[in-house]
């Protein structure tokens, strides 16, 4: 596999970069809320995250363009997509820095049309990829400028690959992988190529009900995916003895009330965390593990009730002394509201790059920055 570009190489490659202008793809799809009527970002992680390399750039003298796309508009431009709010923060952070419009405003970006990588590039000397989270999307501003000028990674990126790359290839045992959400198939793949390489794989959430109906258990009215129960029999089967399934589960009976129970749960219950047992349990594990991975909430916990479970193993997260490393999405969602995302080693900034990275080894983005056939 090729070396894929640094900032260096690009300074290098352009002969300085004073008076350059560089496109830098960047991955500001943050979380809005516009229920006061105004339009606010509830967390601007994403923006701040691309700073170092957008301040290298400036330092240098370069022009920095910003591009990224927001929400999944339809292809066409959309007042509620708007990057507005976006350039607002940016401009606090780095002024002078422009940001374009979304790029998903127009059908080119997710289609990869060639006319509109053409735009793209117009007037640009350079083109930086920092948009880890968007990478795993062969989209126009991802794959299509390394194709016409000289690219690089940007420092995000790079700190990124290295990390979940270090997970995937050369990780200090015990290395341990929690995994929770809703649902199995999202991350299917992901699972089977983290058993190839973990010591322990922890699971909570939802998913582990498609488990417990695979073993044969009750799990009254709880969510589960019954075209996935023979898959994962199989991956018992195979790998039962890294598996950790929950004890002990909180949810809801049949009346409504909050109640806990082992693994079989009674008609009409239905669970919304792990409980009390099994999170000390998943706790235990992550305090002799010497490296962790973490990716998916143990339960609902936007709700008090079903809190406690991803609480725990946050806790754990924050307190051993394994190297710890957070998917995107939902669990650094959770760290944040816990207060303890400044207390793990690496929170990644891509839900679905970060799991795509560790199933697979390689992401659209890294291949066309390495200007392998895309
Ligand atoms: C993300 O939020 O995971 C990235 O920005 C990618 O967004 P997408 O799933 O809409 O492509």
């Amino acid at each position: 596999m090729s070396e894929i570009p640094t900032l260096e190489d690009l300074e290098q490659r352009l002969g300085g970069l004073s008076g350059k202008r560089i496109l830098v793809r960047t991955d500001f799809n943050v979380p809005l809320d516009d229920s006061s009527g105004e339009t606010v970002i509830t967390d601007d992680f994403r923006i701040r995250a691309a700073l170092p390399t957008i301040e290298w750039l400036t330092d240098r003298d370069a022009q920095v363009v910003t591009a990224s796309h927001l929400g999944r508009p339809k292809g066409s431009p959309d007042p509620a997509f708007s990057m507005e709010p976006v350039r607002e923060r940016l401009h606090e952070l780095a002024p002078g820095v422009e940001l374009m419009e979304n790029l998903r405003f127009d059908p080119g970006e997710t289609s990869n049309s060639p006319e509109f990588v053409a735009s793209l590039i117009e007037g640009v000397d350079g083109y930086v990829n920092d948009a880890f989270g968007a990478s795993h999307r062969a989209h126009a501003s991802i794959v299509g400028p390394p194709q016409h000028v000289p690219s690089a990674m940007g420092r995000l990126l790079q700190r990124e690959v290295e990390v979940l790359l270090g997970l995937r290839n050369s990780p200090k045992r015990p290395f341990v992988a929690v995994l929770g959400g809703a649902k199995i198939s999202d991350k299917l793949g992901v699972v089977e190529a983290l058993l190839e390489v973990v010591d322990s794989l922890v699971i909570g959430g939802a998913m582990c009900f498609t488990f417990f109906a695979a073993r044969g258990g009750s799990i009254g009215d709880s969510l589960f995916e019954p075209d996935q129960v023979e898959t994962c029999a199989r991956i018992l089967d195979a790998h039962g003895s890294k598996i950790h399934l929950p004890s002990d589960i909180i949810g809801v009976d049949a009346d409504g009330n909050v109640a806990t129970w082992g693994t079989d749960l009674p008609d009409g219950a239905k669970g919304f965390d792990i409980g009390p047992g099994s999170a000390a349990e998943f706790s235990d594990v992550l305090m002799e593990a010497r490296t962790v991975f973490w990716n998916g909430p143990m339960g609902m916990f936007e709700d008090d009730r079903f809190a406690a479970g991803t609480r725990t193993v946050a806790e754990a997260m924050a307190a051993t002394k394994a190297f710890t490393v957070v998917g995107g999405g939902d669990s650094a969602a959770a760290l944040a509201q816990f207060g303890l995302d400044d207390d793990v080693d690496h929170v990644s900034t891509g839900g679905g790059a970060s799991l795509e990275l560790l199933e697979n080894g390689d992401l659209p983005g890294l291949a066309a920055l390495r200007g392998d056939d895309t």
